[in-house]
């Protein structure tokens, strides 16, 4: 069958190449937040770890996004 360009089993997240620490109590406020709204922004200073924080986010909640 054929499949969108891009598309693999793991989905299409950019791989974490180097492991995560801590954020314990934060991803799990993110996943309740997203739970609730469709658009959850995060916010904080430069290089604080947004993106790598909402990444590992983004891992953990896939398989409730078959669609991406
Ligand atoms: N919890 C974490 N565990 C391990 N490494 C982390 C963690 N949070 C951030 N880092 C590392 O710190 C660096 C900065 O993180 P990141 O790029 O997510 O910051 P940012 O807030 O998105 O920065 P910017 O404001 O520039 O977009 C990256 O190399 C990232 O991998
Ligand atoms: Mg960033």
């Amino acid at each position: 069958m054929a499949t969108p360009s891009g598309w693999r089993r793991e989905g299409n997240l950019p791989a974490e190449l180097t492991s995560f620490v801590g954020r314990t109590r934060l991803l799990a406020n993110l996943k309740r937040h997203l739970a609730e709204s469709r658009l959850v922004t995060v916010t904080g200073i430069g290089g604080v770890g947004k993106s790598r924080t909402v990444l590992r986010l983004a891992h953990q909640v896939r398989t409730q996004y078959p669609d991406g």
